[in-house]
């Protein structure tokens, strides 16, 4: 009786563990994490409303907009209050889309840069480059697609506002080609631009979508489609004016020679990118989008560990990396929360893990997932969700949580901050600054440099984008107490020696061209040079002495 009954019970969780492996299965596979990269005003919010409004999240366009009318200037503090509010609220957003559940990963939208942008990027699995029709690639997508690239992600790109005069398709994809190095492997195509623009050919379907402008610009799914015809539908040319006409069956021929089959490899390398076209605030080309985007986007897959071997997304024990922790998010409550990115397993409310690098074991009591200004409890989750977790001060930056055995995720590498200013500590106030910086750069707000001069003790901070020196001086005051003062230094290109160490190879290097060596906090020599000019001098003169050097930490 007593092997009868082991029997049974092995039998049994055979076949729970067989239930688990089918659940895990089934939900890392209808899952697409993904985050959009754009440079300010090219439409993100609203891009995302859209999205949201195809998912059913929301039911009306409008929504996500009120939330980020609060943001603007970035000088009156306030506003920074506010803005924090909204970047956080925004950190992911979840939404179902034809079986699929679809984690949509914000970057904050401000106009200033910070390091957070970066970390949103490594818990990411694909990216969607959003591209101003008008202006093509700018600036900050530039930064934001060096990440990427980084990463390897696949780049999914829609070129927005092609209801205002817009650049022509062909430039846009000799953009991406010049800038990027992607190859570009339009899923739709453009006919006119502004107040001539007719629609998109879809290539898959070989079919011409017409656009319709409608008063209420796209307030609801599917607004401003106005009929679908066949490419050789004789009564298209009648539709499309006569020289938009011509140039697209001219264009249709040369796309077909430029390329006819998707690379799907390519994509999933991150070389080639379907590229979409659309105005995301008439709901013109946001759905097309959708349906090739959730066939053709990365699921959630093995991520690789310190020690090289790799954890799959379906694995029975539950992992996660922390990307990012916010304090203050309800001012009210002054709490802290840590997003988490479940890389393996399932995620279950209550669960106890392990912190990697403490061997603390922690309870994860209060899982949550913010949606506009709600908090919504989460129960359970799988590879590609994001959670927000109070933080019990537990958690850092690149934290893996585990349930099995002991395991960590790669270090989140960290941007390469192009500001550097002193932190100046007002006098008698030296153990709440220490607190204080300990604490935000726990966090990671900042990056933190040191003089090698051990007479020097006020850090140097090192950021991204002005912004991030303007929070960090804030929440000084705000959390610590202490009223700092900022010393800007002249220097703006960050490098680090590659394969770590390098002090010895600083020694008797001669001119160095107002450059500066300080130590980061793992005391490894970071070259600081006045400009880019500076940096090709230095390496013109010391390349063999210094060997390959890598703007990142
Ligand atoms: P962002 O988050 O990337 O900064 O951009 P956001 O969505 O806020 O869009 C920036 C501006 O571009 C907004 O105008 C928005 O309405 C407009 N926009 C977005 N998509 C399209 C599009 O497909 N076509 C056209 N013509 N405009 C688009 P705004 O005047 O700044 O704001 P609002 O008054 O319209 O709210």
């Amino acid at each position: 009786a007593a092997a009868r009954s082991v029997q049974a019970q092995q039998a049994a969780e055979q076949a729970a563990a067989a239930l688990t492996a089918e659940v895990l299965e089934r939900e890392v596979g209808r899952r697409r994490n993904f985050a959009i990269i754009s440079h300010p005003d090219a439409g993100k919010t609203t891009m995302t409303e859209k999205l949201l409004l195809y998912g059913g999240a929301i039911h009306e366009a409008g929504e996500v907009k009120a939330r980020k009318s609060s943001r603007s200037a970035t000088s009156d503090w306030m506003e920074l209050e506010k803005q924090r509010g909204i970047s956080i609220t925004s950190t992911a957003l979840t939404f179902e889309y034809s079986g699929c559940q679809l984690n949509l990963l914000d970057t904050p939208g401000h106009q200033d840069f910070s390091e957070d942008t970066y970390r949103t990027l490594a818990a990411a699995d694909n990216a969607v480059l959003l591209v101003d029709g008008a202006k093509g690639i700018e600036p900050q997508t530039r930064k934001l697609f060096a990440v990427a690239r980084l990463r390897g992600l696949p780049v999914f790109t829609f070129v927005n506002k092609m209801d205002r005069p817009a650049l022509n398709g062909f430039e846009i994809v000799e953009q991406l080609e010049k800038e990027f190095g992607l190859q570009s492997y339009p899923v739709n195509w453009p006919i006119g631009s502004g107040d001539r623009f007719m629609g998109v050919y879809h290539r898959p379907s070989k079919k011409v979508i017409l656009y319709e402008k409608r008063g209420q610009a796209g307030r609801s799914r599917g607004a401003s489609v106005k009929a679908a015809y066949d490419l050789d539908d004789p009564e298209l040319p009648g539709l499309v004016e006569g020289d938009l006409w011509e140039q697209l069956r001219e264009e249709v021929e040369l796309l077909e020679v430029l390329g006819d089959e998707l690379d799907l490899e390519g994509v999933m390398a991150g070389k080639v990118t379907p590229v979409f076209f659309g105005s995301a605030m008439n709901n013109f080309g946001v759905e097309l989008f959708l349906q090739t985007f959730i066939q053709l986007a990365a699921k959630p897959g093995p991520a690789p560990t310190r020690s090289g071997v790799a954890v799959s997304p379906t694995s029975p024990n539950f992992t996660g990396l922390v990307f990012k922790l916010q304090a203050n998010m309800d001012p009210k409550h002054r709490d802290k929360v840590a997003f988490v990115r479940v890389v393996s397993g399932k995620f279950e409310k209550g669960m106890k893990v392990r912190v990697a690098r403490s061997g603390r074991t922690v309870t994860l009591a209060a899982p949550q997932r913010m949606f506009a200004n709600e908090r919504q409890t989460v129960h359970e989750g799988f590879a590609g969700d994001v959670i927000g977790l109070t933080n019990p001060g537990a958690f850092a930056i690149g934290d893996t949580l585990v349930t099995g055995p002991l395991l960590a995720f790669p270090p989140i590498p960290t941007f390469s901050p192009e500001l550097f200013a002193y932190l100046r500590c007002p006098p008698n106030q030296k153990k709440p600054f220490l607190k204080g910086v300990e604490g935000l750069l726990g966090e990671g707000a900042v990056q933190v440099l040191y003089s090698t001069d051990e007479y020097i003790t006020d850090p140097v901070l090192a950021a991204v984008g002005q912004l991030q020196f303007e929070v960090v001086q804030y929440r000084m005051k705000d959390e610590y107490g202490v009223d700092t003062t900022l010393e800007p230094l002249p220097y703006c290109v960050a490098r680090w020696m590659a394969a770590g160490g390098g002090w010895e190879r600083l020694e008797g290097l001669g001119r160095l061209f107002g450059t500066t060596v300080m130590k980061d906090v793992y005391g490894r020599p970071v070259l600081l040079f006045r400009n880019e000019f500076a940096l090709q001098q230095v390496l013109g003169e010391h390349a063999d002495k210094l060997g390959e050097l890598s703007p990142f930490a």
